[in-house]
């Protein structure tokens, strides 16, 4: 049984950045220990530079990445923590130990990725869970097939994703194989979702997750077991949608 998702259309990347950052500011504003769980990849991208040209109270804000590659030297430009840190962390003025990430060093372990999770519900759960939505349907490193009560843990990349990520790399060669994600269950145990989608690229998978079966080989799919999530999408990613469904709440403009 699924809880539905409020959609909102917007006409492009720009206005869903706004909208988005808007939703954000306000979960975090009801939490007396804010935390923000950021995705990584393009399509947060205007939205990051829009919370971060607003005024709002970081003081006590933490940021919680979905997942992390294994195997890159600490010092790497290229790892989603040193992304956060440069779009999001610095210019918010958050020391790098507000920026939280799933076990990434040495071999990532049943043990340690347990204490991750644990120390989610230490800094008191996520308010809000930023995602995005590969090609093939992940949310986060949740490629297809990941069960939907799946936890954080170490998962191979797939050749798509690989190539899809291959940008800050000098070639897709050099893009790990293994990465450690937060698990579908993870994501889902946020108090609110905001799934982002730009771009004609998103269209086909987007409808596929919104509007086929809630399954595995579609991970974001998932979102609509949980009982607050927003999608919003720009009218490119949107077009497949026929939002006068019944099964569609748009509030587009
Ligand atoms: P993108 O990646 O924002 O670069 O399209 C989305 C994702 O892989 O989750």
């Amino acid at each position: 049984m699924t809880n539905g998702y409020e959609l909102l259309v917007e006409p492009t990347p720009t206005e869903c950045a706004e909208t988005a950052a808007g939703l954000i500011i306000e979960a975090l504003a009801g939490s007396s220990t804010p935390v923000l769980g950021v995705a990584t990849g393009l399509t947060p991208l205007p939205t990051y530079a829009e919370l971060t040209a607003r005024s709002f109270d970081v003081s006590h804000l933490q940021l919680v990445l979905l997942d992390e590659y294994i195997g890159l030297p600490a010092d790497s430009e290229a790892s989603f923590r040193a992304a956060v840190r440069r779009l999001l962390a610095e210019p918010l003025g958050l020391p790098p130990e507000r920026v939280h990430a799933p076990p990434h060093e040495g071999a990532p372990t049943p043990e340690t990725c347990a204490q991750f999770e644990a120390h989610l519900g230490a800094l008191g759960g996520i308010d809000l869970q930023l995602l995005g939505i590969g090609r093939n349907g992940h949310i986060g490193f949740n490629e297809p097939g990941s069960a939907l009560d799946s936890r954080t843990r170490v998962v191979e990349l797939t050749a798509e994703t690989i190539e899809d990520n291959a940008a800050p790399f000098a070639a897709a060669r050099f893009v790990p194989r293994r990465a450690c994600t937060q698990g579908i269950a993870t994501i889902l145990g946020a108090r609110q979702l905001l799934l982002l989608a730009t771009g004609r690229h998103k269209a086909e998978i987007l409808r596929t997750a919104l509007l086929g079966p809630v399954t595995p080989d579609v991970p974001a799919s998932a979102i609509r077991l949980h009982p607050r999530a927003v999608v919003i999408a720009d009218r490119a990613a949107a077009h497949l949608l026929r939002t006068g469904d019944d099964d569609v709440r748009a509030r587009g403009r």
